[in-house]
């Protein structure tokens, strides 16, 4: 799937009158791109996700999916939240099968999914724990599974190791580029960390502060497969990061 953002703009209206979350905003994401966002806080990054998903609508300009705007909710596009939103009621499984259930997919075949994407994940002995049985990078791989499961053309996430320590991170890290590398979605995906922006993808887009704007589009010249343990020893990722970063930290200055 294609995706273009063409002259997107959001504002939103307050109590105390009108935000402007995003300047307008234009760029097209190839299929199988692997694409990360970075920018301060409140820059509108979740902002630009929620008008792709279809949860919002732009206050001008449009937001296209293969030439057609995006209205409503896609099931070609997944969206991994920060929050890992687990039921819990329902164990790992019915957590992760969800979505195959609500796309009227058979028990048994809802099970042997669920069973084949928890084994890929690392997560096969656990399919009939609750959340709350479970660490926070479990969590977290149950979350990401719950999306990956139905095999969406686009996913989304935004911030996904946010909360989770930095080892756990940098393993979440790996997991992701392995599947990624397997099947080729493609993957717009926010982070805080200018690193693991880098580390994951082809392109690296920075936002300015609100209302956000693309600061940088860089193409990220790191061969695949990657090794993100060891990233910071590849040269090409050091005069990337000193390039961006710079920009970064004058974004970030209050
Ligand atoms: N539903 C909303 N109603 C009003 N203002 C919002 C809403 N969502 C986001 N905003 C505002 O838009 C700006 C961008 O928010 P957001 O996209 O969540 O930033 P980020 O994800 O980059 O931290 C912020 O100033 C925020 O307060
Ligand atoms: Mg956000």
């Amino acid at each position: 799937m294609l995706l273009r953002i063409d002259g997107v703009a959001k504002n939103f209206v307050g109590r105390n009158g009108v935000v402007a979350a995003l300047d307008p905003v234009s760029l097209t994401i190839s299929p199988g791109e692997f694409v990360t966002i970075v920018g301060p806080s409140g820059c509108g990054k979740s902002t630009l996700l929620n008008l792709l998903a279809g949860l919002a609508a732009p206050s001008g300009g449009q937001v296209l999916a293969d030439g057609r705007p995006i209205a409503g909710l896609d099931r070609r596009i997944g969206y991994v939240t920060q929050q890992d939103n687990l039921f819990p009621w329902r164990t790992l499984r019915d957590n992760v099968a969800l979505p195959l259930e609500l796309a009227g997919v058979g028990r048994a075949e809802r099970a042997a999914r669920a069973q084949e994407w928890l084994a890929r994940v690392g997560l096969d002995g656990f399919a009939d724990a609750y959340p709350h049985e479970l660490s926070g990078g479990m969590r977290q791989r149950g979350n990401i599974v719950r999306t990956l499961i139905y095999e969406p053309e686009v996913i989304l996430m935004d911030e996904p190791f946010g909360p989770l320590d930095a080892q756990t991170r940098l393993g979440l890290q790996a997991l992701l580029l392995r599947i990624w590398q397997q099947t080729r979605p493609t993957v717009l995906f926010v982070t805080h960390d200018l690193v693991e922006a880098i580390a994951l993808a082809d392109r690296v887009l920075l936002m300015s502060a609100r209302p956000g704007r693309i600061l940088r589009d860089e193409a990220v010249a790191i061969g695949r497969p990657r090794d993100v343990f060891f990233i910071h020893d590849d040269a090409e990722f050091r005069r990337l990061h000193d390039g961006i970063w710079r920009d970064l930290a004058r974004e970030v200055t209050v």
